[in-house]
């Protein structure tokens, strides 16, 4: 059966909370639990402005789920990255750029059976596609020499570095902050 996109309304993203969060899990290699744990944070933001789902399906199987909204500064993350780019000496005129019309493309996940056909790329254009942002941000977590899926595909659409190395409070990870401008090519 062929695999194709669509466009999920919040009704359908509550609905099928559970196999996105499922997908979610099992691209990151999380421990099984962590479903629970994220689930009331995906459900908020299911409420925030600009917010836009996509996934990918085949027949009624959920293979994959991305998700965003408009960044906004009373959001943590977007206060993280302000603190991210103050620490390293950014000019502030170029905060003003870069955080006051952006889209958070917040999650993009494909299930491992399905990783390496083109889905995650697809999946992406679909989110980002007609956004009025003038600008994507996005963090993912740092990785020698950005060996994985992840960077290839945030390299492949254009992404450049907008943080490297830095850490969110609460989470010994390092994470990149990547972004490009809207539209993609
Ligand atoms: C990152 C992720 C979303 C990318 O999705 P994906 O579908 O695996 O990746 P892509 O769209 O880049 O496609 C993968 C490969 O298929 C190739 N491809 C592209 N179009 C294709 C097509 N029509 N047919 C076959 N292969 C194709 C690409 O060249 C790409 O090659 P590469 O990975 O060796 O560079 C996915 O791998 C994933 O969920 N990873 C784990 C979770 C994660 O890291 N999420 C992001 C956290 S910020």
């Amino acid at each position: 059966m062929a695999t194709y996109l669509v466009d999920l309304s919040a009704d359908v993203m509550r609905e099928r909370l559970s196999e996105a969060l499922t997908v979610y899990v099992e691209a990151m290699r999380y421990p099984r639990g962590t479903e629970e744990q994220r689930a009331s944070m995906w459900l908020e933001h299911t409420r925030r402005v600009g917010w836009k789902a996509v996934a990918a399906l085949n027949g009624t199987d959920l293979l994959g789920v991305a998700y965003g909204y408009s960044g906004a500064p009373d959001q943590w993350w977007q206060q993280q990255v302000v603190h991210g780019l103050r620490r390293t000496g950014t000019d502030p005129e170029r905060t003003e750029r870069l955080l006051g019309d952006y889209f958070e493309l917040t999650e993009l996940h494909i299930h491992p059976r399905a990783q390496g056909h083109g889905l995650g790329e697809a999946l992406a254009r679909r989110l980002l596609a007609g956004r009025p942002e003038a600008h994507v941000l996005l963090s993912t977590p740092e990785i020698n020499g950005e060996a994985n899926r992840a960077w290839r595909l945030y390299r492949r659409l254009g992404f450049g570095d907008v943080i490297r190395d830095y850490h969110f409070a609460g989470d010994p990870r390092a994470f990149a902050i990547l972004g490009r401008s809207l539209p993609l090519d």
